[in-house]
Formats: structure tokens, sequence, C-alpha cells
């Protein structure tokens, strides 16, 4: 049994602050529990006693004569933190209703209810919360509306007011609900809890999820990897913003706490998310109902040329497949096809089709095996077959189980009362054809894929990169240099060409010589971030006169441009030859902890934004998924005849910064910028690394 049962299926429920004035909170979750048919003790608690809705009123909690599973406080946020130690005594769950708590500002009020509870082992759900319904009982413990039609669909909800809209859409729309969570401020049960429980309840179908934000992203995360195949979700979170954290060192970091990197996480595992809530609902019902698609291929039958060529092209954006073989569409509709009508995918039956011709035509379509999904679009013609299609498509959708398929009705009146009555039987209907199309598309993506591929063990000197970690430590430096950070990533197993510090002209003469010209010099300083915007770096130095000139000229500049600058030297590297520039990142996501990053250099990620993000460690194989999320992808496999860059190496560098981070939790941001990536290898030609200075 899950260890959230009770929340969901109490055996009693208390009710402190249940009132005996119709028309308040307290009331109205008690008469909503009543009217649910809950089958359990009801206890009302309000120190005035008597009676409400037949039910005996305990003048305080610890009157009742048993343990409670499931207590509701809707009492003033005050009083709540009063009764709070008694409540979390006598009860397993506590559902907050109250508001007044951090979302005003109210942090200390939250955090004593949540510390008082769990004194007692009580869990909380909220504060400010609307309640829970649970269609297993059934109960709706909720004081939104009190009609909840039971079905496959949960929902979870950070926002109140759009989780009660939730209730009166889901029942426009004829949705059945297992499940309506709201989680309010979340200070103690979240939605990965929740989640857990719900993945695990048969009733549930699909889950339906609104956020704002996510601190546990990993544990949430962990959840959704383990969720069971024959459950969806589908997430909309509010605010596709891009600002993150501000004023950081690296771009990794400033992307760091981003939709980004919320957008890539969810991709990672496969979750889907909506961008507007009517999509979210468009897909979710569609989830709920229909069976999952077994291949790829899609056709669409219409009655109107225009509607069909609109599909068409809806298709393609949202990259369905429209079956294409001539000789199985053929014979499938060669019975149902005027003369003028076609065969080519969009199915065109034409105006002419009535009732009996839409009918076949619908049914030879559910019994051609290889046709997987259906779109069935039908304009209206405002006359009398408007009734007849109606029997038609109710009767066939409800004959066939065995593949998707989603109706678009297009026209006045008689359209809509079409589209009613299919969603009264539960047949997923639309009147805008583009809706019907996303919503096939959520059919195919929401159980696509998953994360993929293994980790792998690789080898680090993990003694040397902790020795330069904790020398900069013990000297106080968050900044590490950039000797010492390529030094970590070389010991790391990257590839990292062979660089010295020069601490004077004739040491550098030197080096450069054992490195062999042409050489690049940078200055060395971690007062210094910018080092090119103050004349910090000169490259393509050929010979010993140009490295003293270099070097007596980066350090007037610097110490120029930034004069309290401590500068330690001047790094010293082989000049690299020409290559794609790409950038590597890391760095501690808010929601995520650490996650990696990978764009191409200058523009692409500066302006473009052209980035994408995983969790990390990252598995090869999902590596690889990373590289095709950006645009910029062909500049790596080679456009205009070039050969394709070495993604192999690109992908083992990523994987390594991946498992470095990870084990070294004090690298809190790192940036690779730029790798050079050649048709053979990939070199780090500057790194940034900031580690945590403990206190
Ligand atoms: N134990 C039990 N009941 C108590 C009590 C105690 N220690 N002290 C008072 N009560 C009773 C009151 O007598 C009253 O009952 P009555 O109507 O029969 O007199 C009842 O509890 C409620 O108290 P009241 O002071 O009338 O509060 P209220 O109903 O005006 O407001 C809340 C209480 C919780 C509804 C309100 O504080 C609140 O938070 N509202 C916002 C809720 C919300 O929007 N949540 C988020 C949704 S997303």
């Amino acid at each position: 049994m899950h260890y959230l049962e009770p929340l969901f299926n109490p055996k009693n429920i208390a009710i402190i602050g249940a009132s005996h004035h119709e028309g308040k909170i307290g009331h109205t979750v008690v008469k909503n529990i009543v009217d649910s048919g809950y089958k359990g003790r009801i206890y009302p608690v309000n120190p005035k006693g008597g009676e409400i809705l037949g039910n005996k009123v305990y003048k305080n909690i610890s009157e009742i004569e048993e343990d409670v599973d499931l207590s509701i406080i809707v009492v003033p946020a005050r009083i709540t933190v009063d009764v709070i130690d008694e409540v979390a005594k006598k009860s397993k769950f506590i559902i907050v209703i109250t508001s007044g708590f951090s979302e005003v500002g109210n942090i200390e009020g939250e955090k004593k209810l949540i510390e008082n509870a769990k004194k007692y082992g009580a869990r909380v759900l909220g504060p400010n919360v609307f309640g829970i319904y649970s269609a297993k009982p059934p109960v709706n413990a909720t004081f939104g509306p009190s009609k909840i039609k039971r079905g496959n669909v949960a929902v979870i909800s950070q926002s109140g007011a759009l989780g009660i809209a939730m209730i009166g859409k889901a029942s426009e729309e004829n949705m059945g609900l297992s499940a309506i969570v709201s989680i309010g401020n979340k200070a103690d049960l979240t939605e990965a809890e929740i989640l857990s429980y719900l993945f695990n309840d048969n009733l549930t179908k699909v889950v339906f999820l609104y956020i704002e934000g996510l601190e546990n992203g990993r544990e949430f995360l962990e959840i959704v990897r383990n969720k069971p195949s024959n459950k969806s979700i589908i997430v909309l979170k509010a605010g596709r913003s891009k600002a993150g954290a501000k004023a950081v060192a690296s771009h990794t970091g400033s992307l760091a706490g981003s939709d980004i990197v919320f957008d890539s996480a969810l991709r990672q595992v496969g979750i889907l998310r909506a961008d507007t809530l009517e999509d979210g609902l468009n897909w979710v019902a569609s989830v709920a109902l229909s069976p999952p698609p077994k291949g790829k291929n899609v056709v669409i039958v219409t009655n109107g040329g225009g509607l069909g060529v609109i599909a068409a092209d809806a298709c393609e954006k949202y990259g369905l497949k429209l079956f294409d073989d001539m000789k199985i569409l053929k014979k499938t509709f060669e019975d149902v096809m005027p003369e003028f009508g076609s065969y080519k995918n969009p199915v065109d039956i034409t105006g002419q089709a009535g009732g009996k011709e839409y009918r076949m035509a619908l049914e030879k379509a559910f019994n051609e095996p290889n046709i997987h999904s259906i779109l069935a679009l039908y304009c209206d013609r405002g006359d009398a077959q408007m009734e007849e299609i109606k029997k038609a498509l109710i009767e066939v959708s409800k004959k066939y189980s065995n593949k998707p398929a989603l109706y678009t009705i297009f026209g006045g009146e008689g359209a809509s009362s079409i589209i009613q009555a299919l969603k009264r039987e539960g047949i997923p209907a639309f009147s805008d054809v583009e809706d019907a199309v996303s919503s096939l598309y959520a059919l195919y993506k929401v159980n696509e894929r998953k994360e993929e591929g293994k980790l792998e063990k690789i080898e680090m000197k993990e003694d040397k990169i902790s020795e330069i970690i904790e020398r900069a430590r013990k000297e106080g430096r968050r900044k590490l240099l950039s000797n010492e950070a390529k030094e970590i990533l070389k010991q790391a197993g990257i590839d990292v060409p062979e660089f010295f510090v020069a601490r004077n002209i004739e040491e550098a003469i030197k080096l450069a010589n054992k490195i062999g010209y042409p050489v690049a010099m940078k200055v060395l300083s971690e007062d210094i971030i910018h080092k090119t915007d103050v004349g910090g770096v000169i490259l393509n130095i050929e010979n010993d006169k140009e490295v003293a000139d270099a070097y007596e000229a980066i350090i007037e500049s610097c110490k120029r441009n930034v004069p309290k600058a401590v500068i330690k030297g001047v790094e010293i590297t082989k000049m690299l030859e020409k290559g794609l520039e790409t950038i590597i990142g890391a760095t501690n996501d808010a929601s995520f902890g650490k996650v990696v990053m990978f764009g191409l250099g200058g523009i692409y990620v500066e302006v473009m934004k052209d980035v994408s993000f995983r969790v990390a460690p990252v598995p090869k194989k999902e590596i690889r998924r990373m590289l095709r999320e950006i645009e910029s992808y062909p500049l790596l496999t080679g456009i205009r005849g070039e050969k394709s860059k070495d993604l192999d190496s690109l992908v083992d560098t990523i994987y390594r910064i991946g498992i470095l981070v990870t084990k070294f939790d004090e690298i809190i941001e790192l940036d690779i910028n730029p790798l050079i990536l050649y048709e053979k290898g990939a070199k780090v030609a500057d790194a940034r690394m900031v580690i945590e200075v403990k206190k």
C-alpha cells in the first residue's frame, strides 16, 4: 500500500473549523464530503458543538474516539498555528485550506505549522489549497463545485483558482477525474510525492500537472523515470520567460533556473509539456479517451478538400506521418469514393458524401491494419445529413477501439451540436482542426520516449582534482585560475593542450619555445573574467620577439583597465588550429541541481541562446539527443559537403563533465569556452570554474 493511501482513501475525516453557516468554506467542505457519497466517518470540529448536516460536531479534535486519517483545517491562519499540535497528534494527514502563510510573507507561521505537524509524524498538504477530490472512496473534500464526474484523469494544481476552474472545465468536456489535488504552497507534500501515488493508482490513466516552479526537481524526475508505461503525464508550467540567475560568471550559470533548463529536463525523461491551458486540456482529454496509436500512419478522412489540406499542413507542422501507400489507400476507400474524390491522403470523399458514405469510409479506415490513427473531418453542409452524421460518428467510434480517431466538425450550430453529442459520449471532438492535429501529436508523443542509455564507468584522477579544489578553498578563492580549471579538466580525462604559466618575459620565451610556435598568451588573474575585453589575450604569436612584446602588452593593458586585479602571470598555450567553436558548461540549477549545457560558440549561444541542457550525469545516448536538440546541429554533422565533426569526442567530453560535476559537488559553475571541435578530436581552448568555498 502506498504511504499516501490514507490521504486519498481515508477511513475517516475531521474538519477543523466546520461551520454551521451555509456559504462559508468550513460548511461547503462538509457539504461536499457528504454529497459526494463518502462512506467513511465524518467528524466536524467546532467549539460551538451541535450538529452539521446530520453529523455530530466535536468541540475539540481530542474528543474524537479514534485516530483520524485525514484532518482538514478551515480556521483562520492565526488559529491554525494554535491548533496544529492537537490536530497533528490525532492525524496522519492534514490538509490546510487556510491562506495567509508564505504566499503573503508569513514564512515563520508556515515553518511553525510544518515543524509542529512533523513532530507528531503528520504530513501536511498546503497550506493555501482548495482541498482534495479522490474518486476511490469517493470523496470530494474541496470547497469547489460539488459534482465531479468519476474518470481516469488526475489533476495536480499549484494554483487554487485554476484547479477549481479545472473541475468545471472537466465537467463541461465530460472528462472524468480520478483525483484532483491542490498543492498550494507545497510546504510539506510536493507534486513529486503526489505523482508517485497517482502512478500507483489503478484509477488514474493520465496526470495533468499545473506548476509554477519546482524545488525538488531531481526527486520529481526520478519518480517520472519510474512511471509505469500505462500512465501518462502532461505538464503545464507557467512562465516560459528566459530570465534566469543574474550576476554569475559563466554563460551556463546565467541560464540556471531558467525555463530552458526546465524544458530540457522534462524532455530528458520524456514528459510532454503543453504551452497553453487549451492545448493541455485537449491533450489530456484525448489521451484519457483514446487508445495509444500502434504505428505512425495517419489517415485524414474528409468531406471537404480545404479542411483536409489545413489538416495535412498541421500534420506536417507537428511531424505526423500521413500514410501515403496509394495502393492500400485505393483498395481501402474505392467502394466509397465518388468519381471526382481523391484517394491521396487527405482522403477526400467530397461534399457529396452523406452519412452513409461517411460511416462506410470511417469503418474502412478502422478496419485497415496499415492505418494506425484517424483524423476524421466533417464540414457542416447545413442540411439534414447532420443528424445522420452524428449517429454515424457515435456508432462507429463506439464500435472500434483498436486505434485513435479524433473528430473535427466544422461549421455552424449543427457542427456544435455534433461536437457536444460526441463529447457526451466520451469521444474526442473539436471545432478547430489544428486542435485535433495537436491532440493527435500529443497521443504520439506522450509515451514515446524515455531517457536513453546507461552510465559508463570512466577513470579520472580524483585525488589530483581534490587537491586543486582544496588549495583554492583554503585560500578562500571561489574562482579558479584558468590553469587550475584546465588542470582539473585534464585530470578528468578531457583533451587539454599543453599549457604553462610564465611570470616574466624570459620564462615566457623559454616556455613558448618548449611548446613550439605559434602560441597564444592569456593573462592569469581571478579578478579578470572577460580577458579579451581588457587586452588580456594575444593570439598567433610566432617568435621570441612577439612573445616579449605580448607579455608586456598584456600586463600593461590589464593593469590599466583593471587596476585592482591581482595578476598571477601569463598563461602560454599552443595556438590551436581553427575548428568549430562549441561551449560546454555545467551549473547548479535551483530546481534540478547539477546540469550540463551544450551549444555552439559566439552568437549561437550569446544571441540566439541555442543551447540544450540535461540534468547531470547524462548517459552518452542521451547526450546525442541533447546535441540534436540545438538548431545549429547541422553545423556539427557538416553542411555543404563538409565532413562531420568528431561527435564521439564531443559526447565523451560532455559525458566527463557530467560525471565530474556530480562527483565534485563543490564545482558549482563551469564553462569550457570554447571547446574546439575537429573532424578528429575536441580540444579545450579556455575554461572557467567556480567552486563553493566552505564557510
Ligand atoms: N477549532 C475549530 N473551529 C473553530 C475554532 C477552533 N479552534 N475556532 C473557531 N472555529 C470555527 C469558527 O467558529 C467558525 O465556525 P462558525 O462559522 O460555525 O462560527 C469556523 O471555525 C471558521 O472560522 P471563521 O473565523 O469564521 O473563519 P472563516 O470561515 O471566515 O475563514 C478560512 C476561515 C480558512 C476560510 C479563511 O481564513 C481563509 O484562509 N480563506 C481563504 C481560503 C483559500 O482561498 N484557500 C486557498 C484556496 S486555493
